[in-house]
């Protein structure tokens, strides 16, 4: 991940504002409870720690997963200014993820800019799926465009990110009570920025 570890110089600076309201539509879908135990996979520099942290309460708690050295200092840096007492980093390839390195199985998973991203959104999205605790929920936001236009390749080029992808199918085929909306446009997205939410089935009695 050499080269989120460039970007992450510029990357609060550039991005923050860009994403907040569709952070802020992500976690309220997410439906976190008190005490509920989130998985922030990508968490980059940790742009959505506060809302997350807001969602779980003082019981909660949130791990932020990332592969990249730069955006998880960037995080844990975020997390001493800010005293956030309930997240914590963890640098680890999503694909590769395991319920003993998170302590516990999470009940909600926040997949934010991360299917367009990961090398094999497939397999990462399995992996994901498999770590989820029944009765779980997964929210997942991204920006789709079936054939990018001169905005969308610039996105493409700076996110390493591929926008064709139909990010919300894995979670379609294996979600209950799937949904889908787009969240509000702006151009410099490069598509059309898409939440996807659904529950895992709890496990027959
Ligand atoms: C566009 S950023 C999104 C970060 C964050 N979710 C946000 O909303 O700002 C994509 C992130 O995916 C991370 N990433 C890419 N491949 C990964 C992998 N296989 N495992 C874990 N993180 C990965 C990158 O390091 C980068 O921080």
């Amino acid at each position: 991940m050499a080269w989120y570890d460039v970007f992450s110089r510029i990357y609060d600076a550039s991005l923050e504002a860009l994403y907040r309201e569709a952070r802020t539509r992500a976690v309220e879908a997410l439906r976190a409870e008190p005490g509920s135990f989130v998985l922030d996979l990508p968490c980059g520099t940790g742009q959505s720690f506060d809302l997350l942290c807001a969602a779980v309460g003082e019981r909660g708690r949130v791990v932020g997963v990332d592969l990249s050295p730069g955006m998880l200092r960037e995080a844990e840096r975020r997390i001493a200014r800010s005293g956030f007492d309930r997240v914590s980093v963890l640098a680890r390839d999503a694909a590769e993820l395991t319920v003993s390195d998170l302590g516990a199985a999470p009940d909600r998973v926040h997949v934010f800019l991360g299917m367009t991203v990961f090398p094999d959104p497939d397999a990462v999205f399995d992996r994901v799926w498999s770590l989820l605790a029944p009765g779980g929920r997964c929210v997942l936001v991204d920006v789709h465009a079936a054939s990018p236009g001169l905005q969308g390749k610039l996105v493409e080029w700076l996110a390493r990110a591929d926008l064709t992808r139909r990010f919300w199918e894995p979670l379609e085929r294996r979600g209950v009570a799937f949904e889908r909306h787009d969240l509000p446009f702006d151009r410099r997205h490069g598509g059309q920025i898409m939440m996807a939410a659904a529950d895992k089935a709890n496990e027959p009695a």
